[in-house]
């Protein structure tokens, strides 16, 4: 089955002692069946926030403080913990970040496999079993000969096609991959996005894949999501937010990446990402932005919409379509 995701102002929350935490923040945006959505943005901006709120799994004390999370129409943000439960891996699944090192080091990856299957309803015997965890593996490429195997016998490489090819085992229609392939070389890297990319058609699946690479995201998506301190800041068409991007720290992320300018090192940008328990008035990206004009520290940008659902929420973009109207 296909199935349309729609994030609809997502909020969530951190309730710690020295305040709240707004982690994410009115973060909206719709995925269409076998679309790819690339999320960005530097370490802690809220990507694996976001993700692990639309499935529920945010751990405490996070928890959603508003919006919607529409699967099918079906807001999962008010389904009950047990269609959550059964939503998981059959309807919408997770490669979690650092998936490789949460595979069970004690069991064998076969068994694995089946514990999975028996708690989703769909263990019919050990030989069907055995014949579904092979044809994963299969879908993923590797031998089925992995199944008798315990992690720490497996690669980097390999691990992380295990845990894409648990993520497709009860064949979702949306897939989330929270960086899987960064504790990869590049080599490796490139060989299972395209395994990803290949079981992604395979199921006419979407997926939302949360990475580094500016690089390796523009040759994997249709759609990148930018997000800055737990917002949303620039959303678009992978053609307009790389070939023409409008928020200045979209711009600056693009300049100061290796693989857009020259193979040197990772410039980052100037400057640290503000505190999300007493963040800055106005748009939050004002302090390090080197375009401030004296209305970013008031208030939050409105959105710019532009063509093909290119979204910008800057002020020096809303301010420049107020001068020179269309
Ligand atoms: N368990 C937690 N407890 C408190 N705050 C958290 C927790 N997890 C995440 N946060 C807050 O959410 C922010 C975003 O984190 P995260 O979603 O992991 O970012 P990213 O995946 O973009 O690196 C963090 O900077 C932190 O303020
Ligand atoms: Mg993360």
């Amino acid at each position: 089955m296909t199935s349309t995701l729609e994030v609809r102002h997502l909020q969530v929350e951190f309730p710690l002692e020295r305040g709240i935490a707004r982690a994410v923040n009115d973060v909206s945006f719709t995925l269409h069946p076998g679309e790819r959505l690339g999320l960005v943005g530097e370490s802690g901006s809220g990507k694996t926030t976001t993700i692990l709120a639309m499935l529920r799994l945010l751990a405490k004390p996070g928890r959603i403080a508003g919006g919607e999370v529409l699967l099918d129409g079906e807001d999962l943000v008010a389904a009950t913990d047990e269609t959550m439960r059964r939503a998981r891996f059959s309807r919408i699944s997770l490669v979690p970040q650092g998936a490789m090192n949460s595979l069970n080091p004690v069991l064998r990856i076969g068994v694995q496999f089946h514990d999975l299957l028996k708690a989703h309803g769909a263990w019919k015997s050990r030989g069907e079993a055995r014949a579904h965890v092979a044809r994963l593996l299969e879908a993923v490429e590797l031998e089925p000969g992995v199944a008798d195997l315990f992690p720490h016998q497996l690669s980097g490489g390999m691990k992380q096609r295990v845990c894409i090819a648990m993520a497709i085992a009860l064949k979702p229609s949306v897939i989330v991959a929270d960086e899987p392939t960064s504790a990869l070389d590049v080599v490796v890297q490139k060989q299972v996005l395209r395994t990803l990319v290949r079981v992604q058609k395979e199921l006419s699946a979407s997926v939302i894949l949360v990475g580094h690479d500016m690089a390796l995201m523009s040759q994997f998506a249709h759609t990148i999501g930018v997000m800055y301190a737990g917002r949303l800041v620039e959303y678009g068409p992978v053609r307009q937010v790389f070939g023409n991007p409008r928020h200045p720290y979209t711009k600056m992320l693009i300049a100061s990446l290796p693989s857009f300018s020259h193979r040197g090192r990772f410039l980052g940008i100037p400057g640290v990402a503000p505190s999300l328990l007493d963040p800055p008035p106005g748009c939050p990206f004002h302090v390090r932005c080197p375009s401030a004009i004296a209305g970013c520290s008031r208030d939050y940008p409105g959105e710019w919409l532009g063509e093909d659902g290119h979204r910008v929420s800057c002020h020096l973009v809303t301010e420049v379509r107020d001068v020179h109207p269309a």
